[in-house]
């Protein structure tokens, strides 16, 4: 699998799936648009995947806003010419449960994992749609379908993940744009290792057939096969990579 004639932009690409996904489109070949809030981090992987061998270059995006899209996609258009793959990885979590959670919170974790996902495909549509090709692939979770006690909005979000990622399918496959998006179970990134207990985190484990959590690379490596020709009939799909947890 190559990707060598794609220009890819990866948010939250600093750490953990994000990270990974960087990692391994620039393996393929890719030229790489690390995009994160956090600069330092964005730098150190797009310097990393330099020196690796590939094509890459880190820009500070915060993926709420619609200005910074403007100008990841301005960046990919002046570096590469174009950009053909787009991976929405940024995330972060506040816990709360549905009697409690405030609305600045609720609006907080709806706009960092929904209205990202929206606001970017609104902003790089326009230059897949005039080259008839192109590959979304946005970062839900299995929590989207099961709900999580306590993780009120984040669920919610990730839940309008498919049902915003099966719309923009219906409307751009035309279009020659595919969109999906992936359902991990639970991760070992920097994020999780944060907030899960050793407890809940055993719980789990066993609880999973291949009775461990995903590297973020496992996951990573089902994107990219989302981000290439070789998924080409692939529409509209909500692909779990959960290690069997929850099937
Ligand atoms: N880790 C898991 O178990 C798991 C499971 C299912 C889904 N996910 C989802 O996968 C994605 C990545 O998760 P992770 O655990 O690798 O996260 P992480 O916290 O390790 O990394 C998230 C990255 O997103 C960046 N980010 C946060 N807000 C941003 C913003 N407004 N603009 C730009 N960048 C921003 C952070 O700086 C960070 O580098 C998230 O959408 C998460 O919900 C994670």
């Amino acid at each position: 699998m190559s990707l060598s004639n794609e220009v890819a932009l990866v948010t939250g690409g600093g750490r953990g799936i994000g990270q990974a996904t960087c990692r391994k489109l620039g393996s393929l070949d890719a030229a790489v648009l690390v995009g994160d809030q956090d600069m330092t981090a964005a730098e150190e992987v797009a310097l990393a995947i330099e020196g690796a061998g590939g094509r890459a270059r880190a820009v500070q995006m915060d993926v709420c806003q619609a200005a910074s899209w403007r100008q990841a996609v301005a960046e990919a258009m002046n570096w590469r010419g174009g950009l053909s793959i787009l991976v929405n990885a940024a995330g972060f979590d506040r816990p709360g449960q549905v009697s409690e959670v405030s609305l600045e919170d609720w609006r907080a974790v709806m706009d960092v994992h929904l209205t990202s996902c929206l606001l970017g495909i609104q902003a790089v549509s326009p230059v897949m749609r005039q080259k008839h090709y192109g590959r979304v692939v946005n970062v839900s979770s299995i929590q989207a379908k099961y709900g999580v006690h306590g993780q009120a909005a984040y669920a919610a979000a990730k839940a309008g993940v498919i049902g915003l990622t099966r719309s923009a399918a219906q409307e751009l496959a035309h279009a020659g744009v595919l969109v999906n998006c992936v359902l991990p179970g639970l991760v070992d990134s920097p994020s999780l290792r944060e907030g899960l207990s050793d407890e809940e985190r055993q719980r789990i484990v066993s609880e999973t057939p291949l009775r461990r959590l995903a590297r973020p690379r496992e996951v990573a490596s089902v994107i990219a096969f989302l981000c290439s020709d070789e998924a080409s009939f692939v529409c509209g799909a909500a692909w779990e990579v959960t290690g069997g947890w929850r099937m």
